[in-house]
């Protein structure tokens, strides 16, 4: 494939137009015969199906390549073609090749409500006003011209391999060009008239997303450059924009990473100050190298600052040709072997060399570079309806191919093949990495192995794309080499020094340097119950089985994660103090074939979701959508979500658990919590949730979870997985602790805050039954009477069954007005109502300081810690 040929990577032929004309002025586009000399769109078939996997998600209604590799899982469809596929295709992308980065899911828009569709051009301008797609296409003058958008992660894999970086990963294929029609966003600014201190352009897509709508911002002088060609595009290749990429109407940023133009453009807002919105401060950025993880996570100051804002691209280059894995045979080899790729870089800079080197950088010898994007500056009439007229642009906006041959004799001598690109403002490719905390930007030389193998010479890339194995950055790591030492990851003579430099990063070590067992899959599986529970963690098997009953969590939920990979959710939920614990149980390691094997598939639910009649899996995570969020206080709100068809019930028994799972947008690192529902347990169709959130204060930092909750547009799914927990409530004074079960004949219930959200689930269960004696005494803690949650149906309960519970309101900050009691839930107000007694259990849930000063003062008042509970 990549062998010495005259194949051209620009000109495919063009046997019809792609669409047929929908405005006079497409009526007018020259014809595209033969004697066309600009690279046109590769002969397109256009996804029309929508793939299965895609079935059961909010895309269900986006038509996709099979092709494309995912690199986010299912959902949100983040996707790269196959380097070589996205190679061969030439200097113009197709449709479904075209890589897609989406943070959510895809705004359906029909094809008749294209031309109604609207957006507003507001903020500080003298006229704002709303236009209609038709609107712009009738009233501004059109332009087609050439792009190529990348993604700021693009080749982001390389530095996950060198310390994991908070991104997903992509190989070297998140790139791809169109031919983009539509009209230059100065037209419409000239019409709003900005202001005096305007500065900035803001853009708003329609995708919802868990912390607002997707949006960034661009500077005004910018937009007002005709050099730069910033535009809303309607049409990519001649045909309407695919769903993924924007339909019915996108920004183009030419020279900008893709993260700027907004996709599903409503809203352009001119402002004084760069954009606010969440997407364009947390996403998209270099942050200094001495910037960890945790500090980044920590200091919001970093992500305000906008010098690390990414604008223009920086300068990049990859090797195409040879692939990954390719072979070359030396037996009848040619003489010669044409290495080939791509290069780009920012701002309009064009690439004013390629270089190559087989001697590790010693010598570098010079690529031919072909711009077919110059091709077009030669056409000055219409094409796709939008006028072709880049004659006078001195800005390059595309994406360059380089080649060079080189006598086979030579690779057979070489150990790799190096390629570096360089612009028009002498702006090089580094040697080495700059590796930050979001993983952005990644540019160093290109760097393919060559390994003689028997009669062939055997190439390798540095990475495959996502979870992929395979790439010579892979096989250096596993060795123990240092990948940033200078030369990628070779001992140099004297050089002893082996740590990777993800060993760097400060982490609590889960494992015994001195167990060197491997276990494959299959072993692992066969532990996968009570008898036996084995998991993995970060790809090292851990024996959970001697700690099931001290389990603070209950021996499910280690039965529910045997078998499995359970990195994600015991990262998210567990401790530092119990993570430390872990070395006492890790017996082994997976061998490589069987970590991609867990690695692949999350467990499957078991059946299709119409036939289950319980939502709710131990080992799968299953989806339910937000159908209604009701706001309860200014802090709190009660989220309901639609169970897979109305017949499911939740399958959660009373005083138990459920584990939510959202994925950060960005980064799609899991945030995973546990939550106890209030709705009733035998209620069918419906789940709901009360949830409190914990806003971002000037003190504090605000809770993940629920401030991601919070911003979820109605018909978002959200992960659940359960049931977990020690304890069960099985009625009529019966309780399972562990698995054990016990009789008593009343509960002393202590709950603050949100706390109360297990403790309803069993006061409810034991008054909502007439035959059930149990007694209950419910202290609940609050600072204000507004923060009393579930109030209204606490009293209704207690109203109705008045010889049966006792329940206590005490406010720590009460009102004037308040007659309950004040001050903050205490022994010492528990021994008044209450006394020791073998009969009683305690359940207590609420902050970490309350629950630990009420173990001590119960205890000293001689309860057992047997009779106590914790949630
Ligand atoms: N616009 C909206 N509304 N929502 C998005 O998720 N993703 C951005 C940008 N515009 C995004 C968006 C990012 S990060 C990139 S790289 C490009 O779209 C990708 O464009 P494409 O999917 O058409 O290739």
């Amino acid at each position: 494939m990549g062998q010495a040929s005259d194949e051209r990577v620009t000109s495919k032929p063009v046997t019809s137009l792609p669409t047929p004309p929908e405005t006079e002025d497409d009526a007018s586009d020259t014809a595209l015969n033969d004697s066309c000399s600009i690279p046109l769109p590769p002969p397109t078939k256009g996804a029309t199906q929508v793939l299965d996997i895609d079935k059961n998600t909010p895309d269900a209604h986006v038509p996709r390549d099979p092709r494309l590799i995912r690199l986010t899982g299912v959902h949100p469809f983040n996707v790269e073609a196959p380097l070589s596929a996205l190679y061969d295709e030439g200097f113009l992308t197709s449709p479904e090749l075209f890589y897609v980065r989406n943070h959510g899911a895809v705004p359906h828009v029909t094809d008749e409500e294209i031309p109604d569709w609207e957006f507003s051009v507001e903020g500080l301008v003298e006229n704002p006003f709303t236009l209609t797609l038709k609107q712009l296409l009738l009233d501004f003058q059109k332009i087609t011209c050439p792009v190529t958008l990348v993604c700021a992660g693009n080749r982001r894999k390389e530095q996950n391999q060198v310390r994991k970086s908070k991104g997903f990963s992509w190989g070297a294929a998140g790139t791809s060009t169109g031919l983009f029609t539509g009209v230059l966003m100065a037209e419409l600014m000239r019409v709003a008239k900005p202001k005096r201190k305007a500065k900035y352009v803001c853009m708003e897509g329609a995708d919802k997303l868990p912390n607002g709508y997707y949006g960034t911002s661009v500077k005004l002088s910018w937009v007002m450059d005709p050099e730069r060609g910033i535009m809303l595009a309607h049409k990519m290749n001649g045909e309407i924009l695919p769903p993924d990429h924007g339909k019915p109407l996108r920004a183009l940023i030419p020279g900008q990473i893709g993260g700027r133009s907004v996709k599903w453009l409503k809203r352009l807002i001119i402002t004084e100050g760069p954009s606010d919105n969440w997407y364009h401060l947390y996403d998209n950025r270099v942050l200094p190298m001495s910037v960890s993880p945790d500090e980044a996570a920590n200091n919001p100051k970093w992500w305000k600052d906008e010098r690390y804002a990414i604008y223009d691209l920086n300068v990049n280059s990859v090797i195409a040709y040879p692939a990954h894995d390719e072979l070359l045979s030396l037996v009848n080899a040619p003489q010669m072997y044409r290495l080939k790729g791509y290069a780009y870089s920012g701002g309009g800079r064009r690439i004013t060399r390629a270089e190559i080197s087989i001697d590790k950088g010693n010598t570098w010898r010079l690529a031919d570079v072909e711009y077919p994007e110059d091709r077009y500056r030669q056409y000055e009439q219409t094409l796709f309806g939008g006028e072709v007229d880049l004659a006078w642009r001195d800005t390059s906006f595309c994406w360059c191919f380089w080649s060079l041959d080189v006598a086979v004799e030579e690779l057979k001598g070489a150990k790799d093949i190096l390629v570096r690109a360089m612009d028009e403002s002498m702006n090089a490719q580094p040697r080495d990495m700059y590796w930050s905390v979001l993983g952005m930007m990644n540019n160093p030389w290109f760097r393919v192995t060559i390994t003689e193998e028997g009669d062939s010479l055997r190439f390798e890339h540095p990475t495959q794309p996502a979870l992929q194995p395979g790439g010579w950055m892979e096989k250096v790591k596993k060795a123990g080499g240092n990948l940033t030492n200078g030369f990628w990851g070779e001992k140099l003579d004297g050089d002893d020094s082996g740590t990777p430099a993800e060993a760097a990063a400060p982490e609590i070590k889960l494992t015994r340097d001195d167990v060197d067992t491997i276990i494959s899959v299959d072993e692992l599986r066969k532990h996968d119950n009570a008898q036996s529970a084995w998991f993995v963690l970060n790809g090292h098997v851990f024996d959970g089985t001697t700690f099931m009953d001290a389990h603070p969590g209950g021996a499910q939920s280690i039965i529910s994660a045997a078998g499995m990979d359970a990195t994600d959710e015991f990262m998210a939920i567990h401790s530092e103090t119990a993570k430390k614990m872990m070395p006492k149980y890790h017996i082994g390691s997976l061998d490589e074939k069987s970590k991609t094997i867990l690695e692949q598939g999350e467990a499957q639910s078991d059946g299709p979701a119409e036939k289950r009649s319980t939502f709710l899996q131990s080992r799968a995570w299953t989806t339910a959508a937000l159908v209604e969020k009701k706001q309860i206080s200014w802090d709190t709100r009660v989220f309901m979500f639609q169970l897979e068809h109305d017949e499911q019930t939740l399958g959660l028994p009373v005083g138990q658990h459920l584990m939510v799972r959202l994925r950060d947008p960005v980064t799609r690192e899991p945030i995973i919590r546990s939550y106890t529902p209030i709705s009733e347990m035998n209620q069918s169709g419906r789940l709901e949730m009360l949830v409190k959130i914990y806003f971002e204060t000037p003190k504090a930092k605000g809770g993940r979870m629920t401030m991601a909750l919070d911003s979820l547009p109605l018909g978002h799914g959200v992960e659940f997985k359960g049931p977990i927990g020690k304890f069960e409530y099985l009625g009529r004074g019966r309780c399972s602790i562990n698995g054990v079960v016990r009789t008593v004949k009343s509960f002393v219930m202590v709950c603050a805050g949100s706390g109360v959200t297990p403790i309803f689930q069993v006061f409810r269960a034991v008054m909502q039954d007439p035959e059930d004696g149990t007694r209950c005494t419910v202290f609940d803690g609050n600072r204000m009477v507004e923060d009393i949650l579930c109030r209204d149906d606490l009293e209704q309960i207690a109203t109705a069954n008045p010889g049966r519970c006792n329940l206590i309101f005490t406010l720590s900050q009460a009102c004037e007005g308040w007659t309950g009691l004040k001050g903050r839930v205490t022994g010492e107000l528990i021994q008044k109502h209450c006394t020791p007694d073998p009969e009683t259990l305690v359940l207590v849930c609420g902050p970490q300081a309350l629950e630990k000063s009420i173990h001590a003062d119960l205890i000293s008042q001689g309860y057992k810690d047997s009779d106590l509970l914790f949630f």
